[in-house]
């Protein structure tokens, strides 16, 4: 079992360059299965939920790679269209591959993801779009048999703008006949990032960004093109860091990043009263002077602040001045680190979608254990402002959305060390 020791009080200086963002990089993955060419991902972050994308990727029949931080992925190989339980439930988001899968082959067997750690996650959303497409999904004993004899293009309502349903909608429309539309679309930078790509492949498509997203499909079958794609920096470790250094009051370079992609969250930092300073792709947050409580934060889609932002934040806002008001309007069991948190002396109230976090003089070392992927990088947070060690266990979660999380605590000035 490997756990993350952290040693708190000391405060974080220096520099940290944002990795590329898990959320951009596994839809690329399951993208890169519409044509028969090659996919070059670059800023590629090392990550257990992209070893699980590589893995069906391999599954499938096709070549996939990693070397540093560049993927290369060659589907022309691709031989079977059917993912295992075992694979789908290594990557919680491995439904967006159907899509793909779909477009690519006329058929897709998939288990049914169950429910997560976060709540149930329901794929509804996913199948109604590609039945609106076209294809015929049946479920049996758990798995979701679908087939499209040629998916064709139309338009889609998503009943909310889910991020995976916006996703992979695009995906399957890429490869479809004629043109899609997809309205109340999820507007999250990942978005834009999937449409860069699909452009790069040579589908017509537009608006991501916007909630109104249409799809010319084309003829990828024969496609033999490479591609060669930047994956944008992940926005939510950026947060993660902002929150680390509000927490150790420290000062820190937040480098590689697109600041108008995270302005909900720089907004709540200044609302605390620590003092950014925004740069073209990088911004300095200073909370030497300490911080305060900020006003109610809500959590919503992009452009709002982010879900996955949120379980960092609180554990920033346990030594602020004053008492944080959290709303959670995404998923339910987005506060299963909380009672982790307590043990650590947080003063936290959950009243169903509420959290009320009152800042405390101190916080002390404990024993804990990640509940899932944000709300683990919420207990490293909280252990770098507490006095004494705090021992992380469960950090499997932390691994599916953090690379290099201790090596870059440890450039920081954090005491941190991670015992496999
Ligand atoms: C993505 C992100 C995740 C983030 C979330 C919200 C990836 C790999 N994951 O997850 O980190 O927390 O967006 O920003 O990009 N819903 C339905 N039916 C559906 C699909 C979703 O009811 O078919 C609901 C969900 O239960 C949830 C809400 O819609 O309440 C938003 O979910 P969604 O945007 O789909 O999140 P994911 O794509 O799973």
């Amino acid at each position: 079992m490997s756990i993350l020791r952290i040693t708190g009080g000391k405060r974080l200086s220096g520099e940290i360059h944002i990795h590329g963002a898990k959320n951009s990089v596994l839809p690329i993955m399951a993208a890169s299965l519409l044509s028969s060419g090659e996919t070059i991902i670059h800023n590629c972050p090392s990550l257990s939920d992209v070893d699980a994308a590589m893995k069906i990727l391999r599954h499938l029949g096709c070549v996939a790679e990693k070397k540093d931080d560049t993927v290369y992925i060659n589907s022309s190989t691709m031989t079977n269209c059917q993912i295992p339980d075992g694979l789908m439930r290594e990557m919680r988001s491995s439904v967006i591959f159907l899509g793909a899968i779909l477009a690519r082959a006329g058929r897709a067997v998939l288990s049914m993801p169950g429910g997560c750690e976060l709540g149930p996650r329901p794929i509804d959303l996913h199948i109604a779009a590609m039945r609106s497409m076209g294809a015929e999904i049946e479920e049996h004993g758990g798995n979701l048999i679908c087939s499209a004899s040629g998916l064709r293009g139309c338009r889609i309502d998503l009943t909310l703008p889910s991020v995976g349903a916006t996703e992979n909608s695009m995906i399957a429309a890429a490869g479809c006949q004629g043109t899609t539309v997809i309205t109340n679309a999820a507007r999250e930078p990942e978005i834009r990032d999937l449409q860069d790509y699909l452009r790069e492949l040579g589908v017509p498509v537009s608006g991501a960004g916007t909630s109104i997203i249409t799809v010319e499909g084309i003829d990828l079958s024969k496609s033999v093109k490479r591609v060669e794609h930047r994956i944008i920096p992940d926005r939510i470790v950026a947060a993660t860091f902002l929150s680390a250094a509000a927490a150790s009051m420290g000062k820190v370079d937040i480098l590689g990043i697109i600041p108008e992609d995270i302005s909900s969250i720089l907004n709540v930092f200044t609302d605390m009263g620590c003092s950014l300073n925004v740069g073209k792709d990088w911004v300095t947050i200073d909370a030497q002077g300490g911080f305060r409580a900020p006003k109610p934060v809500v959590t919503r889609p992009y452009p709002g602040f982010p879900t996955d932002a949120q379980p960092p934040l609180m554990a920033a806002c346990l030594k602020a001045d004053g008492t944080t008001v959290l709303v959670e309007t995404i998923f339910e069991n987005r506060y299963r680190h909380v009672p982790e948190l307590r043990r650590m002396g947080a003063d936290i109230r959950i009243d169903g979608r509420v959290a009320m976090v009152s800042g405390v003089n101190k916080l002390h070392g404990a024993l804990v254990a990640a509940t899932d992927l944000r709300g683990g990088a919420a207990l490293a947070v909280a252990a770098l402002a507490a006095d004494g060690t705090t021992e992380i266990s469960e950090l499997k979660h932390i691994d599916r959305g953090y690379d290099g999380l201790v090596e870059s605590l440890r450039a920081l000035n954090a005491d941190a060390e991670r015992i496999d």
